[in-house]
């Protein structure tokens, strides 16, 4: 059972950052913060700069790590981060750079919000306005039934004949260049495009018709062909190419499924396009291997068919990897789930770090799993140690302390396969606080459960619609967890994608079910919250929860103390949601301040 998780360690850290539970006495600013909490509009909004000048607040000072016998933990490590720099400028993003408020950031120049190399994606970019959505059709357009009334338009993406000679002289010459260099690398410069375009055109082309076919030519060779605006665009949640001739269509966050300016001339160029994706991955995708799953550098994922698999001509679909991740607070804001249930869940999976909880988050394809998995995990308390395991690389936690598996193919000879359930298995000897597994399928879920009830504790993810199903599921083939073994898990939740006629879809979290134990060999659930699609709503549907209980005997607070705590973690989500403080920067800092010092947290954010 994970109640095994007990252990001292943890007692430490937790009298010094929840002293003002423990002693019922919560200071004036809890008191005022609770007061408030009817009427978040009363937060005064002024600039945190002014701030600043409260010089004592800002930073920690010896007190705040005096609490005796911390022998050198982890908390005094924090020592130099200054603690101004939790709310520093960078984190009040301008509305531009948020998807949520219907603005659509055409800027295709994206940094990764943490210091991650490896998730950085080093295919090609461009700061240029790649693309926009032009509302009711091109001119000419007579596909408008209501659907596809919106197009995704991209500037300058088709070329002239006489732009496909220059290209086509223009790659010769590179390889070319690239033999005489003796070069291994596989980008070609910017520059050695732009020059050999200017000694092809004539000396009166202007300037700018230059620069702008180099940057076309650029992203074309180094990136994904016609396609590397779109690959390049944040808003788009899926690209899909269903042949030559027809139009590539996208997803976009706003605006739904919509149908693109971009045209393929014929199979060869979708099928040449595959194929050097498949090649960069290792495999082949011909007659022989007509079908190919793989990831694009930046690792999105990709789907490649070739006729007669796919009747109509190559198909090609790309599920586009985020780059800047959804925070809690970006779900907070687009109402996948609310402060409320966030709090609680926060508490829950820190456990106080006495008694953390497992969860499964459940739903259908696309439903936003893996997304609300990676924002719950941000908050777990840095100093844990977190061993990721997926099929395809997708979690962006922003933690320090973290081990990222991946399961691979075998290769052609059918050898060297690697499978969730070695890794999982591999994992338990790699001393994990905490294990997550991208999407529990198969015969790894008995592994992870042997683990969940030996003290370990984690999350994944399932293909499921209920928490009923999500059970069901898990106790029959291919699964075959025993039954005894579920009630590891403390949450089910569920998570739903939900199609709107107008195309666009929402994710949210319809049902936060409490596993209770077993009666007579049924797994009892306790729905705690549901969603209300009437008003777009969540319903607190249980007084009481067994996963608090369980945290009062573990942590000797009593249940109203836990709740305040809630209460807490809910301001600060609803302070920073106000002030769309969103980032994955900023929220990580905040997590880690709030392990050391919830107060201060709290005192800060009250200050905006
Ligand atoms: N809560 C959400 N709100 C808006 N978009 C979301 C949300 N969750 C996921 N998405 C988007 O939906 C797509 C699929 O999400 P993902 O988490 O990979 O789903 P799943 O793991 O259920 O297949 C991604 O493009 C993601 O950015
Ligand atoms: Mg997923």
């Amino acid at each position: 059972m994970s109640e095994d998780n007990n252990s001292n360690f943890s007692w430490r850290i937790f009298y010094k950052n929840f002293n003002h539970l423990k002693d019922g006495s919560s200071n004036d600013f809890n008191k005022k913060s609770y007061d408030d909490l009817d009427k978040p509009q009363d937060f005064n909004h002024k600039p945190f700069k002014g701030s600043k000048d409260k010089e004592s607040d800002l930073y920690l000072t010896d007190d705040d790590f005096s609490l005796e016998d911390n022998g050198g933990s982890f908390e005094s490590r924090f020592h130099d981060d200054s603690w101004d720099s939790f709310l520093d400028e960078d984190s009040f993003e301008s509305s531009f750079d948020n998807s949520f408020n219907g603005n659509f950031s055409k800027g295709t120049s994206f940094e990764s919000s943490f210091g991650d190399s490896s998730l950085e994606d080093d295919s090609v970019k461009t700061t240029f306005p790649d693309g926009d959505i032009i509302k009711d059709g091109l001119p000419g357009d007579n596909h408008l039934d209501g659907k596809f009334s919106s197009i995704y338009s991209v500037k300058n993406q088709g070329f002239t004949l006489k732009e496909k000679t220059l290209l086509n002289n223009i790659r010769n010459q590179l390889v070319d260049l690239a033999i005489n260099n003796k070069e291994t690398k596989e980008i070609a410069r910017f520059d050695d495009i732009k020059d050999m375009l200017k000694l092809s055109l004539d000396g009166s082309t202007s300037e700018e018709y230059i620069n702008d076919l180099s940057r076309r030519f650029y992203e074309y060779i180094n990136g994904y062909g016609i396609i590397n605006p779109l690959v390049n665009n944040d808003d788009l949640e899926e690209i899909m190419v269903i042949g030559s001739n027809k139009p590539v269509y996208v997803y976009h966050r706003n605006y739904g499924m919509v149908k693109t300016d971009i045209y393929f001339n014929d199979d060869e160029e979708i099928i040449r396009l595959i194929d050097s994706i498949a090649r960069a991955n290792h495999r082949r995708f011909d007659s022989e291997s007509p079908i190919f799953d793989g990831k694009l550098k930046d690792g999105s994922r990709v789907n490649g068919t070739l006729p007669p698999i796919s009747a109509d001509g190559p198909t090609l679909t790309i599920r586009k990897f985020r780059k800047d991740p959804f925070t809690i607070i970006d779900l907070i804001k687009n109402n996948t789930l609310n402060s409320e249930i966030a709090a609680f869940l926060w508490l829950c999976i820190d456990g106080l770090g006495v008694r953390p909880s497992n969860i499964i988050i459940s739903g259908g394809t696309s439903s936003g799993k893996t997304t609300l998995l990676n924002a719950l995990a941000a908050l777990i308390n840095p100093k844990e140690r977190i061993v990721t395991i997926e099929d395809t690389l997708e979690l962006q936690i922003p933690h320090d302390h973290i081990v990222r598996m991946e399961t691979r193919l075998a290769n052609i000879e059918g050898k060297g396969e690697i499978n969730m359930d070695s890794l999982v298995k591999n994992a338990l000897r790699q001393r994990p606080d905490r294990i997550i597994v991208g999407e529990v399928r198969g015969s790894e879920a008995i592994t992870l459960f042997t683990a969940l009830n030996t003290g370990h504790s984690g999350f994944g993810t399932l293909h499921a619609n209920s928490g009923r199903e999500t059970i069901t599921r898990l106790i029959n083939p291919p699964m075959n967890v025993p039954k005894i073994m579920i009630s590891a898990i403390d949450f089910i939740l569920i998570e739903k994608r939900i199609y709107l006629p107008d195309g666009v879809n929402y994710r949210r979290l319809t049902e936060l079910n409490e596993v209770v134990g077993m009666e007579e060999g049924t797994i009892q659930l306790n729905k705690l919250f549901i969603w209300n699609p009437l008003n777009d709503s969540f319903k607190n549907m249980s007084l009481s929860s067994k996963t608090l209980e369980k945290l009062e005997d573990f942590s000797g607070l009593n249940y109203k103390n836990l709740e305040d705590e809630i209460k807490r973690r809910k301001l600060v989500f609803d302070i920073m949601a106000k002030n769309n403080l969103r980032s994955n920067k900023v929220l990580t800092k905040m997590v880690k301040m709030y392990y050391i010092n919830s107060d201060r947290v709290l005192r800060d954010l009250s200050s905006i």
